[in-house]
């Protein structure tokens, strides 16, 4: 089997990349990670990955006087370790047209909200203050725009009155750890076709559960 092979970009904690990681270890697994690069040093992703054996980059934007010097560099990067699927895992730089643009339909994201609901950097907080009850997840195809593009794959978990948004950041974490290894999956067996904005992906687990909350069982 001839494995995807991926570049992970973070900036943090590495938690999706971790779930990667895991789904990687899996001889069945049809991709295998190439190279995680971070624009910060200090990213705790990266020692996950040299735990794993994985090579790692850092290339910080502060060292670029714009945004395309700094994707320049990136690109170079992930071309140089043969990637084939750019994955931003907790990345939190915006990427230039150019870059997102030159990798086609190859570079996915995960947001942690159910898009196109809550886009940008405070998912959590917005989703409370709006009062939803249901939020969740979603990987989607990378396009210019933030937290735009053809979907993927989406789980929902359910708001909560008390929450805060730490506790739903943490509930909504679970569901990301397997939807990115899910979709990642999908596209390195060849089963999404992009149409238009929407990804049509083949084969995929019918599910019949849906989550209602409040449980409606409850008064
Ligand atoms: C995740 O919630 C992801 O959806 C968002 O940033 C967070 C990154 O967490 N884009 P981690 O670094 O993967 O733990």
């Amino acid at each position: 089997m001839t494995r995807l092979k991926l570049g992970v970009l973070i900036s943090g904690r590495g938690s999706n990349l971790q779930a990667l990681i895991d789904a990687c270890q899996d001889s069945d697994y049809p991709a295998e990670i190439a190279i995680v690069i971070s624009n910060k040093t200090e990213a705790a992703g990266l020692e996950r990955a040299q735990r794993a054996g994985i090579d790692t980059a850092v290339v910080p934007h502060t060292d670029h006087a714009d945004r395309y010097g700094f994707d320049a560099a990136l690109d170079a990067a992930l071309r140089a370790a043969g990637v084939k699927l750019v994955c931003l895992a907790g990345f939190m730089r915006l990427l230039t047209p150019a870059f997102v643009n030159g990798w086609g339909n190859n570079i996915v994201n995960i947001h942690p909200s159910l898009l196109p609901a809550f886009k940008g950097a405070h998912a959590h907080a917005d989703a409370i203050a709006a009062g939803v009850r249901i939020s969740g997840c979603t990987v989607h195809i990378v396009r210019p725009e933030m937290d735009d593009g053809p979907i993927l794959v989406q789980a929902a978990v359910p708001v909560f009155g008390e929450d805060t948004e730490e506790t739903l950041a943490a509930r909504v974490l679970r569901a990301e750890h397997c939807c990115y290894p899910y979709a990642v999956r999908a596209i390195a067996e060849g089963r999404v076709r992009i149409d238009g904005s929407r990804a049509i992906i083949a084969e995929a687990a019918s599910e019949e559960a849906c989550l209602i909350n409040p449980a409606t069982k409850q008064r």
